[in-house]
């Protein structure tokens, strides 16, 4: 099941974002996305285990007219290349709808990722140099239309 994330998701998101990133977003930031309205949009993929519903992943993403950044997608570690990133993704695109430009940055060396958004048709537009805290190259892509 995939719906829009709330305020009650925060403990959830910042607990899968500690297993999955290396810098991960505190609690704060992800409360501050979940927060404002204007364009930002996050949505959670669940799974029913036993008696309640389990958090599976994450996408945060901002949308400025038609135009959408994807800031931040995760699938818990457990999960993980299972088909559930590219669910999310997919119904992420399909609420966007094919009048939005879609980009993002990701990390470099992060392949499962950027082979993800490459099977959607995102290409590589540009790099920024340094664009991480760490000293890693950004990769720009853009979803073609
Ligand atoms: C990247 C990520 C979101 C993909 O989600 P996922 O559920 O693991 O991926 P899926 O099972 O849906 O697989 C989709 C595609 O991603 C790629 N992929 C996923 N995991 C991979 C791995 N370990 N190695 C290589 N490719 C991988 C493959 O292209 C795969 O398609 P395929 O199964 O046809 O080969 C997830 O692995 C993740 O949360 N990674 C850590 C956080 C992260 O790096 N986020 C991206 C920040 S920009």
């Amino acid at each position: 099941m995939i719906r829009c994330a709330d305020l009650n998701d925060v403990d959830a998101i910042t607990a899968i974002e500690k297993r999955v990133f290396r810098h991960p977003w505190s609690k704060n930031q992800i409360v501050q996305e979940l927060e404002q309205e204007n364009g930002k949009k996050v949505f959670a993929e669940f799974e029913e285990k036993m008696i309640s519903y389990i958090m599976i992943s994450y996408i945060m993403i901002r949308v400025v007219n038609n135009e959408a950044q994807i800031l931040n997608i995760a699938v818990d570690l457990p999960y993980q290349h299972r088909g559930y990133g590219k669910k999310l993704l997919q119904y992420t695109l399909s609420e966007l709808g094919t009048e939005t430009d879609v980009f993002l940055e990701v990390r470099e060396s992060n392949l499962p990722a950027i082979k993800l958004y490459s099977e959607f048709n995102f290409e590589e537009i540009g790099v920024r140099e340094h664009y991480y805290s760490d000293g890693e190259d950004a990769i720009i892509m853009h979803k073609k239309q």
